[in-house]
Order: structure tokens, then C-alpha cells, then sequence
């Protein structure tokens, strides 16, 4: 029954639990508790799982560096995720002319009556010392041209004040290429690349006393083999879900797998309806989710219709420096009036060496797909960027279940409300990174469990793969016409149909075939999309990034959406 595998440095047999036929506990995640007895085998012992290498992960896994053994898993390359492409910067108060209370009252205002101001406050009061962190670990941001040493702050959408700290046009790239560089100096931390996680093992599920995570199974890539990975503390860094639609900035490792496997280990999750639409991605049949920062538009870029007509004005007296939500729902609005396929951003009226020098990345890549964008304006069209909600969490990044903590974009804080302010994420993974960290030094530090492995004495190999790929394209394409900038219930409830057929009919494939990469995607993508829908759905009225057709005004209480799991049973019921 034991498929033996593990050649690697930490290799081990491994036994995948699993049934033909279908058992709903299977599907649901609860084992009963003789199959695990059956399955005990020799497993991964750390400290702490940190589950993503983004900003939220490395920060988390570097605070503890030296202190806790850590895993730290990734699906991909170490640089593989959002963070690294991040471009803008990161909002701190940074500048005499700025203040703590602007920049709360700017995240408020974006957020549309739904920040938690404790939470708000608490960010950016430790903003600058989240900066210089970055700074001492070696990160070149942007020196000012004053000759002074001072560092440059940029504009941004929704910012009363300059105060983006950035390394020109890649920020992320600049401050994940110096964080990695100082993994591989830590001899605690075990780098795990290739290796997705596939769900999280919870005494619940093993039908053990009380409820607390103590571990992940995680797919090595390389091998095709589930490992398990056993600790007394779990971190969830996984990032968003750009790529549940169909047009998105975000890159392929945001499928929402954080969100989906605390929502299946029980946790709670809030406000999944606020799907933020970045209103610049390069529109360009060859240009896979390029963004176009709003740094373009705070340094003067205007929006402009095909024949050179300014329309942002007409929208939102700040025009172009309106939050994001005003700007896509404007630019959707005038496409779909004028029937569009993109409108414009020029930039071009300031000098060619400023646009050359301020956006290097940019630049470059726009003239890649034939786009000068110091002579000529770029065609742009709203894409899905930021997923506002997520797992609950407390200041100390903690969630629902003992031992699991979350970090970064897989969260829902308090900080963003009905819409992200610009330039906060990152500053959002600093800081609960590090709460997070301090958290778990403050606990006892615990024993790895013995757990049982993962069994696929029963499941065989796909034989076709064309379900998941067809599933994968129907989902984002129908979540895009349905579920995009604006909705109705009418498109509510068609999206809402189609992703019980789908659940459906991947679940049946994840019970019959040995895991892949994508099919751990597409099941966490439609557990998101269901999520989303979902909250969707219970919201009745417009506010932030929610615009519904049949409910366009905004009701006086602000409330959030939480989605509860209804609670499982230990059989199979
Ligand atoms: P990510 O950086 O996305 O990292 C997630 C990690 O989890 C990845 O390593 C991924 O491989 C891994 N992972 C996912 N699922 C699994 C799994 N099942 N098993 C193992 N590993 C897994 N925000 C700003 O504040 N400023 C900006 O300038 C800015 N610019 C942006 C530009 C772009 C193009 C995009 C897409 C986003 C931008 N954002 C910006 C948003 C910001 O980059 C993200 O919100 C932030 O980087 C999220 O960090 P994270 O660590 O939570 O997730
Ligand atoms: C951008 O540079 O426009 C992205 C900034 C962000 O998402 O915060």
C-alpha cells in the first residue's frame, strides 16, 4: 500500500489517502481515524511551515531566522509570485510634510468605510520601521535627483502625499533578489522549491481532541510525490487570486490556495467580494499580464479615449488620481459605451529622459511589443490585480485554528476595507511578517506530531488532461463576464451554477487521479471563485470594488462579509 518514494534530503515513504467512489469526507477533507492508523510514516519535522516565498513568507521566515527550524515552501522558484513584480513601491510616512493621520485618513477614504482603524493605525505607525528593515537587509531604493541622498517619494493613486518608497519601476524585484540573498545565508531555514501544498493536516481531520493545525502534505514537483510536513506552527503566505479571471496582472502562482485550504481546514473568511481591478494592463495580444504603474499616472500620465480625448475628469474631480476602483469602473464604463477594446495612457508630453529614468522596466517592455511610450500613449485596459479579502486574521497574524497563522495578500486584516490603497500591500506583508514572527517566538515552541502520510494506493494516473485545462479556461473566462467590474444577480447566479457543476466534476478527478500542479490549482481556484461569489452575493449594495447594477447605492452601515464554514462530521456523511 505504501507507494516508497523519497529519495531527497529530506525523503521519506509517504502514503496518499484517498478512495474511488467518491466518499464526501474525502472531498470535504475529514479522514476517519483508521485510515490514518494504517498510514503512519516517517514525515518532515520543523518548527514552522512558511507556506510562499513573497514578501509576506520571506519576511515571516527571516524574522525567525536562527531562532525556529523553518520549511519554507514554494511552489515555484523562490522569486515566483507577486511580490517580485511588484512595481510602485511601498506607502510609508516617510517625508516632514506628511503624517501618520494623512495616511490613515487616505486608507480610510479608499477603503470605503470598511478599515479597521485600530488595524489602520497600527500599520502605518510601524510603516517606517518596516522601510528601514528593508533598507539595513541591503534593498537600493531610489535616491532623490537633489543631490541630497534623500530617498524619492512617489505619487500615487488616492495618496494626499508623496510617499512611495521605490527602486525605480521594479520595487518587488529590488527587495525580493535582497531578501533571497539572505535566505540562502540561513542555515535554519530549509528552502523547499517546486513543492506545492496541497492542504493542511488538522487534529480535526484526524479526528484527534480539539482543533489545531500540525502540518501541510505538500506535492514535490520533481518526484511527483506528496510529502508530509509536520510542526507545531503553520504559516499561510500563499498570496491572492488574480488568476481566477480571465484578465489579470497577477502571475500564475495566485490561485488562491491559502484562502481555499484555511476555508477547507475550517477557518473564516471575510469580504472576498472586494476584487480589486488595476485600471493599467498593457493591452497587447503578446503582453501576458503586463502592468503599467499607476507611478505613470501620478507622475502626470492622462487617460485618454482613441482620439486623444482626457475623460477621467468628466469621472472623479481628482481624475487620474482617483482611487483605483473610480478609474476602472470609469475606463469599463467608457469602453463598453463606445465600444473599446483599450483605452490610452500618455505620458509622452513629459521629457523622454524623465519617462526613461523614472520607469526603466516599462519602458523597455513596452518597446518590446513596438510602444514608445515616450512619443506615443499605451493601450490599457482594467485587469484583475488584488484580492482584498481573505483568512481572517488577528494582529499577530493568527487565524482561527491554533497554530495557524496568515500573512500578505491570502489575508483579510482589516487594512484595506472595500478597496486596497495603493502602495499598502507590501507594507501590509512587513508588518504582520513580523507580528507574525514575534508571535510565534513569544509560544512554546512544541513538538512536530507524528502524522500519517499521504496515501495513492487508489488513485491512478490521469487519463486525459484536456478536464482540467478546459475547466481551468471556462472558469476565469465566466468569472470575467459574470463576476467582473460590474454585477447583477442575475450573473451572480449563472457563475454561482456553473461552479457547482465544476466543483463537481473536479472533485470526482481529484478523487480518481494521482495530484498534479494544475489540478491543485483549478480545485483551489473554484473554491475561491465560490468564495467570491458567495460574498458577492450577500453584499446588497455598491461600495469599493463591489459595483452591482441592482443595488447601486451604498447603505449608511458599513458591514463586512464573513463566510463561516458549516461545521463537518468525522464520517462518511
Ligand atoms: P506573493 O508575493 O504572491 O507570494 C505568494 C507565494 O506563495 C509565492 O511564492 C507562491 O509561489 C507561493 N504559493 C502559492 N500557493 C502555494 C502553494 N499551494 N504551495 C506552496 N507555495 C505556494 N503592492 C504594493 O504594495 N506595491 C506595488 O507596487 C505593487 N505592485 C504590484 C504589481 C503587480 C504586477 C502585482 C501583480 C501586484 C502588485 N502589488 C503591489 C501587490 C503586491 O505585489 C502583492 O499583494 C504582494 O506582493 C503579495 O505578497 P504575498 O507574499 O502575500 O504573495
Ligand atoms: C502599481 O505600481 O500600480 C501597483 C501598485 C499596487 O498595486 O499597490
Amino acid at each position: 500500500m505504501t507507494a516508497a518514494w523519497g529519495i531527497s534530503s529530506l525523503g521519506n515513504g509517504v502514503i496518499r489517502i484517498a478512495a474511488i467512489g467518491l466518499p464526501l469526507w474525502f472531498i470535504i477533507g475529514l479522514y476517519p481515524q483508521e485510515m490514518w492508523d494504517s498510514a503512519k510514516t516517517a514525515m518532515d519535522r520543523f518548527d514552522v511551515i512558511v507556506i510562499g516565498s513573497g514578501l509576506a513568507g520571506l519576511t515571516v521566515a527571516l524574522r525567525l531566522a536562527g531562532k525556529r527550524s523553518v520549511a519554507l515552501i514554494t511552489k515555484g522558484a523562490l522569486l515566483e509570485g507577486a511580490s517580485d513584480w511588484a512595481q510602485g513601491g511601498i506607502a510609508a510616512v516617510l517625508s516632514q510634510d506628511d503624517s501618520l493621520e494623512a495616511h490613515v485618513r487616505d486608507t480610510q477614504q479608499a477603503g470605503a468605510g470598511l478599515c479597521d482603524e485600530g488595524v489602520t493605525r497600527y500599520v502605518v505607525e510601524h510603516s517606517q520601521e518596516a522601510v528601514q528593515w528593508l533598507i539595513d537587509q541591503g534593498v537600493p531604493f531610489t535616491r532623490d535627483d537633489n543631490g541630497e541622498g534623500e530617498y524619492h517619494l512617489a505619487q500615487e493613486g488616492g495618496h494626499s502625499h508623496r510617499r512611495i518608497i521605490h527602486a525605480a519601476d521594479a520595487t518587488g524585484h529590488a527587495v525580493q533578489t535582497t531578501l533571497v540573498e539572505k535566505l540562502h545565508a540561513q542555515s535554519s531555514i530549509t528552502v523547499l522549491e517546486h513543492h506545492v501544498a496541497v492542504d493542511l493536516i488538522t487534529s480535526a481531520k484526524l479526528g484527534r481532541e480539539g482543533n489545531r493545525c500540525l502540518g501541510a502534505y505538500a506535492l514535490d514537483r520533481s518526484t511527483g510525490r506528496v510529502r508530509t510536513l509536520s510542526a507545531p506552527h503553520t504559516v499561510l503566505a500563499t498570496g491572492g487570486a488574480g488568476k481566477v479571471y480571465l484578465y489579470t496582472t497577477n502571475p500564475d502562482t495566485a490561485t488562491g490556495d491559502g484562502i481555499a485550504m484555511g476555508w477547507r481546514a475550517g477557518c473564516r473568511v471575510a469580504n472576498m467580494e472586494f476584487i480589486q481591478f488595476h485600471p493599467t494592463c498593457l493591452y497587447h495580444p503578446h503582453a501576458k499580464s503586463f502592468l503599467i504603474s499607476e507611478a505613470v499616472r501620478g507622475e502626470g500620465g492622462m487617460l485618454r479615449l482613441p482620439d486623444g480625448t482626457a475623460f477621467m475628469a468628466a469621472h472623479d474631480p481628482r481624475a487620474e488620481l482617483a482611487p483605483r476602483d473610480v478609474v476602472a469602473r470609469a475606463i469599463d464604463f467608457e469602453m463598453k459605451k463606445r465600444g473599446l477594446d483599450c483605452v490610452y495612457l500618455d505620458i509622452s508630453h513629459k521629457p523622454a529622459d524623465f519617462i526613461r529614468r523614472h520607469f526603466p522596466t516599462i519602458h523597455s517592455r513596452c518597446l518590446e511589443f513596438g510602444i514608445d511610450m515616450t512619443r506615443q500613449p499605451i493601450p490599457v485596459v482594467p485587469a484583475a490585480h488584488y484580492t482584498c479579502g481573505g483568512i481572517m486574521t488577528d494582529r499577530q497574524g493568527q487565524t482561527d485554528l491554533a497554530g495557524l497563522y496568515a500573512v500578505g495578500e491570502t489575508t483579510h486584516t482589516g487594512l484595506h476595507g472595500a478597496n486596497r490603497l495603493a502602495s499598502n500591500s507590501l507594507l501590509e506583508c512587513l508588518v504582520f511578517g513580523r507580528a507574525a514572527a514575534e508571535h510565534i517566538l513569544a509560544q512554546d515552541k512544541g513538538e512536530p506530531l507524528q502524522l500519517p502520510g499521504w496515501d495513492e494506493s487508489r488513485v491512478t494516473d490521469a487519463d486525459e488532461e484536456i478536464v482540467i485545462s478546459h475547466n481551468w479556461d471556462e472558469l476565469r473566462r465566466f468569472m470575467w463576464d459574470y463576476v467582473g467590474i460590474v454585477r447583477t444577480d442575475k450573473r451572480l447566479e449563472r457563475a454561482r451554477h456553473r461552479i457547482r457543476l465544476l466543483q463537481e466534476e473536479i472533485g470526482e478527478y481529484y478523487s480518481h487521479f494521482r495530484v498534479v500542479g494544475d489540478l491543485l490549482d483549478l480545485r483551489n481556484l473554484v473554491a475561491t471563485a465560490d468564495l467570491i461569489v458567495q460574498s458577492a452575493t450577500l453584499r446588497h449594495e455598491s461600495r469599493g470594488l463591489h459595483f452591482s447594477r441592482d443595488y447601486p447605492h451604498t447603505l449608511p452601515v458599513a458591514s463586512n462579509t464573513v463566510l463561516h464554514r458549516p461545521p463537518r462530521r468525522h464520517s462518511g456523511t
